[in-house]
């Protein structure tokens, strides 16, 4: 298990579901978290995860209450060691998608994660384990019907890291992303009506695990990121997809045999 003890992470978008397992892997590694998100963190969250995770409301779109989240973090916790930006939105309507909108989602999914790292940069620098960990996805590097705007989001923030990555080198700074596959989400829960095993049998052919992962899961995958356990890695994706990426279009099903049926 990583060890993050005495290590303080700012998580954005960390109010949502599957930002909660994160989370708690960070705490359970030995973190102090601040989460910084636009929604409440609801169902008691932050107090069931301990002293050590405090939330702060932040619009990571707006420089000013990204300086704020700054500043918050470090008096309370004095220093900022990792950055993991988790906020997104899915606001894609595909080809029928206007300037605007692209702009708020490249905005909220892309520029935000910049400006957060530009915020917290001096104290990250500062860290003996300075680390970021950007949230990208499998949809980064495949066509989806009738997604244009979040495949786009999430392909550049896979370079995003690359750059980052390069030019904080340097500094001391590990820079990394994370792709998960499906995943236990808000999104899923809304729309299956709260139905985990429906969400699993749609998922199970394109998931070699044959389900969606939890947000714990990639959790694992981000606390390690984060920890010095991961001091050799910087500049890569990691996928936590459930062998998603590994799939082609002959998904799990032997093909060379139906030419014999
Ligand atoms: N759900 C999945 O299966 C899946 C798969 C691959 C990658 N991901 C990635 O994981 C992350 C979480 O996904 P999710 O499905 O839980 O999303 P979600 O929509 O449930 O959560 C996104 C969070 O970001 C917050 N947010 C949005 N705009 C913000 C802003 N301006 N300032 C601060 N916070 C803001 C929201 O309030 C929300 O809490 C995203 O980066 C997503 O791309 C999810």
């Amino acid at each position: 298990m990583a060890d993050l003890t005495g290590r303080t992470a700012i998580v954005t978008g960390g109010a949502t579901l599957l930002a909660h397992g994160v989370i708690s892997a960070l705490a359970q590694a030995g973190a102090r978290v601040v989460v910084a998100d636009i929604d409440e963190l609801g169902g008691g969250a932050a107090e069931s995860l301990g002293a050590e995770v405090v939330y702060r409301r932040t619009d990571v779109t707006k420089d000013g209450e990204i300086a704020a989240l700054i500043e918050a973090t470090v008096e309370r916790f004095g220093g900022i060691d990792i950055v993991v930006n988790l906020a997104a939105t899915y606001l894609d309507e595909g080809f029928a998608t206007r300037r605007s909108d692209w702009l708020t989602a490249l905005d909220v999914n892309l520029v935000s994660m910049v400006e957060v790292v530009r915020a917290a940069h001096p104290h990250l620098a500062a860290s003996a384990g300075g680390a970021v960990i950007n949230f990208t996805s499998i949809s980064s590097k495949v066509a989806q019907t009738g997604r244009w705007v979040y495949p786009a989001c999430k392909a550049a923030i896979v370079q995003l890291t690359r750059s980052m990555a390069m030019d904080f080198a340097g500094d001391g700074i590990r820079v990394n992303s994370v792709s998960p596959g499906w995943t236990w989400s808000k999104i899923m829960d809304d729309l299956s009506g709260g139905d985990r095993a429906k969400t699993d049998k749609v998922a199970a052919p394109f998931h070699l695990t044959g389900r969606v992962g939890d947000g714990r899961e990639v959790g694992e995958v981000v606390a390690f990121l984060a920890s010095d356990a991961a001091s050799v890695v910087t500049a890569a994706d990691w996928a936590a997809d459930g062998g998603y990426s590994a799939l082609g279009p002959e998904q799990a099903v032997p093909a060379i045999p139906q030419l014999a049926d």
